[in-house]
């Protein structure tokens, strides 16, 4: 009796944790995210497009859409020959032979002035940068200072594409109309920031890290915005959530087999996620769109902060007490603030 008790007890509580599992599912799938293609068709030839970390996951598949518009298409990637690999897997699949590899760490400013002076020199024109490359912090993950004194994750995925874009700012206007396109994510909305954050390491919980990075690369954004001049834009996006290497826990094999066989059910594959970026890269329809956020390729809300003058002008302020040492005078002039 008793043991038929037990039997019909587990077998309830697992007939309950299937329905939860596929009602999550569909919810997240279906209702939770919804899949917009990008529709616009526009041609890139004759542009130049940086895209960072376009080496996998969602850069890899904006990077194929663009190339095959045409576009000269400049990769980045941590390691050289891993930017190399997809370079030439690229022009094999897409047929386009004017694809570009470069290696970028964005966890090191002398890294990202090098690669900043060496695209400056070699390339005339840069008419799109997708600031797409980006690390997580995961539970599992030990804490990482860089050589230049920040948490990287909050280097990677903010203070060092703040310090790449400002860099390439003077191309981007020489190439007019440009665009800048920085990846941010959703999960600004679970963020637990104050400013220090920026520059000093404060123990968390690992994922606050990730989400306050993001929501600086939103908010910073729409500092930015307001500094550039007519005929360059730039906007932030969330891609969805995607099944990428970026929820890989390095030291955690058992939970990245069970997450992994789940995620291919729930999110959005590197193709679904890439629309919103190509959408921002390309659209005409965003043609002198400014200092807005996307997601599902439209203009989405995202937190009040956004649309709070002084608060974004402090991050800007923050960013740059890091960072101006490293800019050249031409950069300096060209971002006095214009209070658009
Ligand atoms: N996947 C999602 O659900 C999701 C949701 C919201 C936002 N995002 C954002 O979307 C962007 C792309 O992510 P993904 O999901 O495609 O992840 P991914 O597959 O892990 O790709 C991340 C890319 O960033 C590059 N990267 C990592 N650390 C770097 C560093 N120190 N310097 C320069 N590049 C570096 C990687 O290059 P290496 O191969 O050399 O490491 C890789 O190409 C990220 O900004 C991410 O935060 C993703």
């Amino acid at each position: 009796m008793v043991l038929y008790l037990i039997i019909q007890y587990f077998a309830e509580f697992c007939l309950c944790s299937l329905i939860v599992t596929i009602l999550s599912i569909v919810c997240v799938r279906f209702i939770g995210e919804k899949n917009v293609p990008c529709k616009c068709t526009a041609r890139l030839d004759g542009k130049t497009v940086l895209v960072t970390g376009g080496s996998m996951g969602i850069g890899l598949a904006t990077a194929r859409d663009l190339a095959r518009r045409g576009a000269r298409l400049i990769l980045t990637c941590v390691n050289e020959h891993t930017a190399k690999a997809a370079a030439e897997e690229l022009i094999a699949t897409t047929g386009n032979q004017d694809i570009h590899y470069r290696q970028l760490d964005l966890s090191s400013f002398d890294n990202i002035q090098n690669f900043a002076q060496d695209i400056n020199e070699n390339f005339d024109k840069l008419h799109i940068l997708l600031n797409n490359a980006g690390k997580s912090c995961q539970p599992t993950e030990k804490i990482r200072i860089t050589e230049d004194g920040l948490e990287s994750t909050m280097q990677v995925n903010f203070v060092g594409l703040a310090l790449l874009t400002l860099l390439l700012l003077p191309k981007l206007n020489a190439s007019k109309p440009s665009r800048i396109v920085n990846t941010s994510s959703k999960a600004f909305k679970t963020h637990q920031f104050i400013l220090d954050d920026i520059t000093t390491y404060r123990p968390m919980f690992a994922l606050k890290i990730y989400s306050n990075s993001k929501l600086c690369v939103l908010l910073w954004t729409k500092a930015l915005s307001r500094r550039l001049s007519d005929g360059i834009t730039a906007n932030a996006l969330h891609p969805g959530t995607v099944n990428t290497n970026i929820y890989v826990t390095k030291n955690d094999r058992l939970m990245n087999y069970i997450f992994t066989k789940l995620v291919r059910f729930v999110f959005k594959t590197p193709v679904e996620g890439a629309q919103t970026s190509i959408h921002c890269c390309v659209a005409s329809s965003l043609e002198g769109v400014t200092g807005q956020y996307l997601a599902d390729c439209q203009i989405s809300e995202s937190v009040e902060a956004f649309d709070d003058f002084e608060y974004t002008e402090k991050i800007w302020e923050k960013t740059m007490a890091v960072i101006k040492s490293r800019l050249p005078d031409e950069v300096l002039k060209q971002i006095t603030v214009s209070h658009k």
